[in-house]
């Protein structure tokens, strides 16, 4: 069973919850055996909807019912809390739903704050804070993943490729680590599979991680942490300070960017204090304003070339960014173009994740207002299991890159999952490669299927301005 993290806030604590109440009934489980019990199961289906039968769809009932139930007594709403208890008066849930109802409880309250977030204009390095001291090599391998936070043994295959095959000095994470990036899916989905490879490859690099929706779930708590622990061993000078970040080589010619797309949608969420009204699926993504000052003084100061990387996308081949009805852009995201429209000439290449997909966009792509964006790609699939569905829906061909034989590039897939994919950024030979390795849920290791490369493309960077 794949793991499906909702993506929203109270879904992903609930999972989180569940998996918690587990973990604790069975100290003695791996993080694979607590993903196939029947009470994580049923509610990872739940959240994704999936179409369920037998006693799967009566604990994914059940599931929903007691986060519901939890939400309502968070919120003191009597009138639900005495309806969702007479659908639950037939039934005999375990004690496991209970315990889970508990830890929900107190994650709600616990993360009920505005999130945590390190500001430039307060620290006293002001547009210097961010920017990573150590220099890259001016021929630097950079390893990029995205949405890799699973714990999953083939997530980690995935990082001992990058590794080992094409000896990366350096990784980028695009952010999510789930379900809700509590202190222990941190540990055991990101840090502690991190340290394990880094053992069993004897190769240990610099590792950069911007958050995603995720990781504020928890108020950011155990996303800092990370930042606080990620490469202490290499020295101060390879810390990274807040949850954007500067890397430059040190010949001055290559500038990364990391975005915090994440902060402002966790800001907002707060503020909807009418639950009835609350949209989750509401697309908030966008930089807070200081950030984008920030950004927008590296863009500028800086003379070399530019590489951006986001969680969230400015684009996607597939689906509906923005959703205002007769929307000619709809595979756009307005709250980031409106805020980089006027820098994409400085921006060489631009990679995001959030959607597990991958999708690599047309050279100078055209948007509105004679806007181009010149290299850009959705890189969000390096860990989370997508299972194939029968209902793809139609790619926008004006925007994705078409190969010589006329098609975009596209993921294959196996025993009916998606491929993860990666990508290797080669600075010295100015191009960027993408990479697809198998999705092995079931935590048994899976080959490419007969006639899949397992390099999906090699672009060259383009040319110098
Ligand atoms: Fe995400």
């Amino acid at each position: 069973m794949a793991k499906h993290p909702a993506s929203d806030k109270h879904g992903a604590l609930w999972q989180a919850a569940c998996a918690q109440a587990v973990r604790n009934a069975h100290p003695e489980k791996s993080t694979h055996e607590v993903d196939m019990h029947p009470v994580v199961q049923a509610t990872n289906s739940d959240s994704a909807n999936t179409d369920l039968s037998g006693l799967l769809a009566e604990n994914a009932d059940i599931s929903n019912l007691f986060m519901e139930l939890t939400l309502a007594e968070h919120w003191q709403d009597d009138v639900a809390i005495a309806k969702i208890k007479e659908r639950l008066s037939s039934a005999e849930p375990e004690l496991l739903w209970h315990d889970s109802k508990k830890i929900f409880l107190e994650h709600l309250q616990q993360f009920s704050a505005r999130p945590l977030y390190r500001d430039w204009q307060d620290a006293e390095q002001q547009q210097d804070f961010g920017v990573v001291r150590h220099l890259l090599a001016d021929n630097a391998k950079i390893g990029i993943i995205g949405d890799w936070g699973t714990g999953g043994g083939d997530a980690k295959a995935l990082l001992e490729e990058l590794l080992t095959e094409h000896r990366v000095d350096v990784l980028l994470h695009l952010g999510d680590i789930y379900f809700a990036c509590l202190e222990e899916e941190m540990l055991s989905n990101f840090f502690n599979p991190l340290q394990e490879i880094f053992k069993k490859t004897g190769r240990q690099v610099p590792v950069y991680t911007i958050p995603g929706n995720h990781e504020y779930y928890s108020s950011g708590e155990a996303f800092y942490q990370l930042l606080d622990q990620l490469n202490v061993g290499f020295g101060p000078d390879y810390m990274q300070e807040a949850s954007y970040f500067c890397l430059r080589t040190e010949n001055q010619k290559w500038q990364i960017l990391g975005v915090d797309s994440a902060y402002r949608e966790a800001v907002q969420d707060l503020k909807v204090k009418d639950k009835a009204h609350y949209d989750y699926t509401k697309y908030y993504p966008g930089l807070c304003d200081s950030e984008l000052q920030w950004h927008k003084h590296k863009l500028e100061q800086f003379d070399g070339r530019n590489i951006l990387l986001s969680h969230h996308g400015l684009l996607s081949a597939k689906t509906v960014l923005d959703d205002n009805a007769g929307s000619v852009t709809p595979y756009m995201c307005p709250a980031l173009f409106n805020q980089f429209k006027g820098l994409t000439d400085k921006i060489d290449l631009w990679i995001w994740g959030h959607e597990h997909d991958f999708s690599l966009f047309k050279n100078y792509c055209e948007l509105p207002d004679d806007v181009k964006v010149k290299q850009s790609c959705l890189l969000g699939g390096s860990a989370r299991d997508v299972e194939i569905s029968e209902n793809l829906p139609e790619c926008y061909k004006d925007i994705v890159y078409i190969g010589d034989d006329g098609k975009p590039f596209e993921l294959g897939s196996n025993n009916g999952y998606m491929n993860h994919s990666y990508a290797v950024l080669d600075l010295g030979a100015e191009s960027v490669a993408y990479y697809q390795i198998p999705a092995w849920p079931e935590n048994n290791r899976v080959e490419l299927g007969a006639g899949q490369p397992k390099c999906l493309c090699e672009i060259p960077l383009l040319a110098e301005r």
